[in-house]
């Protein structure tokens, strides 16, 4: 960290395209979390969101240029004194001068003498993302150690759809706190590796309008497919009923009931490397589902629901595996009671499960769910037990990501 300040010191750089309003929000968080914060946007950065703006929400002067305040030297000394250097959006000029090194304003000068990690987040139309020129600069920045975030896919300026658009800012600040809490560098060791992530909880349907859930908000799951995508990874996300932002670079595929969620993860099975079940799927659903809604009784009696079980994923991929060098990874949201511990409970089921890795989580009073910290331990097939000390489900994702890359160097 910045030695000069007690806060780590942000540069978030803002180049000119329409995106530039979303970098508001990420600013906001960044400040909100306690993060000092200077912004530099380029003079087109400006044509979309104005220097008041900036510099309100910043608590700082904002320029763009190298000639304000030289006797302070800016173009070197805001490079020189963060701790962390994020662009968003991070435009196909800018990631160009950002690759050969030009220098003609306070952003391109800052991120020549910045030596802290440095995040782009591009936003551009899909052509331009396409663009060999653009790929070439990509590869060179991503080369010199920078993180590059894949654009997320959906709705461009205009009526175009594609890949390009930029990350949601909750996505750009999670990586960019990711990679500073790692002391910067993100080693690629999921790179070639396909991972497949199920999130959320599923719903079992009664009628059209009334199911039966669970409180699983994917929080977990999602950062578990954020840090694979971070490290490398080829990411399919299966997500069940959650309403967060996509992670950046991730596949999403969404479902409802466990009999999807079971049916997308056998179809992406065959072709991953790993397979982590953070979803909470249903155990049971009703029997019958009744194609209309169903109406209250005259005389008061109440329908009976009878319940029928529902497969088990985990169980039946970890027996079952479409290829032997699969890793399978389960979660156990437990309580102790009379029967026995959080622990025994999970040593038992982690063995009929069947599974390489259970990630256990002690759920009495209803913590975990919908919380942004976690603490679980990791248990293996092999007798191993790691725990995870309290912190963000980012860093129990990734104790966990270091648990899988050992099994999968041991294939
Ligand atoms: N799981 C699954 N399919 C189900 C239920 C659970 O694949 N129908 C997976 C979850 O994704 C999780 C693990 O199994 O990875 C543990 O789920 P949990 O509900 O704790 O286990 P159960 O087998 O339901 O055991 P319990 O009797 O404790 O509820």
């Amino acid at each position: 960290m910045n030695t000069a300040q007690s806060r780590p010191h942000v540069v978030l750089g803002v180049s000119g395209g329409i995106a530039a309003y979303k970098a508001c929000e990420l600013l906001r968080r960044f400040t909100e979390s306690g993060y000092d914060v200077t912004v530099v946007p380029t003079a087109a950065a400006l044509k979309f969101v104005g220097a008041p703006t900036w510099s309100a929400l910043s608590g700082k002067p904002v320029s763009t240029e190298v000639w304000t305040d030289v006797h302070e030297v800016p173009h070197v000394r805001i490079g020189q004194t963060a701790d962390l250097l994020v662009v968003a959006p991070a435009t196909a000029d800018l990631l160009a001068k950002a690759a050969h090194g030009l220098a003609d304003d306070l952003l391109t000068n800052t991120l020549l003498t910045a030596r802290c990690p440095i995040v782009f987040a591009p936003a551009m139309h899909t052509e331009m993302w396409e663009h060999p020129a653009t790929a070439a600069n990509v590869a060179t920045l991503r080369e010199r150690g920078a993180l590059v975030i894949e654009p997320a896919e959906g709705r461009l300026t205009g009526a175009d759809t594609g890949k390009g658009r930029l990350p949601d800012p909750a996505e750009i600040y999670a990586i960019a706190t990711d990679l500073l809490a790692r002391g910067g560098s993100q080693s690629q060791d999921l790179a070639g590796k396909h991972v497949v992530v199920s999130a959320g909880g599923t719903r079992e349907y009664l009628d059209p309008v009334r199911f039966l859930g669970n409180r699983s908000s994917g929080l977990q799951g999602y950062a578990l497919a954020r840090t694979a995508a971070a490290r490398g990874a080829e990411v399919t996300l299966i997500a069940a009923n959650v309403t967060l932002p996509d992670p950046a670079g991730v596949k999403v595929v969404r479902v409802e009931t466990t009999a999807e969620l079971q049916s997308q993860v056998m179809a992406a099975a065959p072709g991953a490397d790993v397979v982590v079940m953070a979803a909470a799927p249903a155990d049971f659903r009703p029997e019958t589902f009744t194609d209309s809604k169903i109406k209250k009784a005259e005389d008061g009696s109440v329908p009976e629901i009878r319940l029928a079980q529902n497969p088990d994923i985990l169980a039946s991929l970890a027996h079952d595996r479409p290829h032997p060098d699969l890793v399978v990874v389960g979660f156990a949201a437990e309580t102790g009671d009379a029967a026995g511990s959080v622990m025994d409970h999970a040593r038992t089921k982690l063995a009929r499960k069947g599974c390489d890795l259970l990630v256990v989580n002690d759920v009495g009073g209803g913590k975990v769910f919908g919380a942004e910290e976690n603490e679980a331990v990791v248990l293996g097939a092999d007798g191993s037990s790691t725990p995870v000390q309290r912190g963000s489900k980012s860093a129990v994702a990734q104790v966990i990501w270091d648990r899988v890359v050992l099994l999968l160097e041991a294939r």
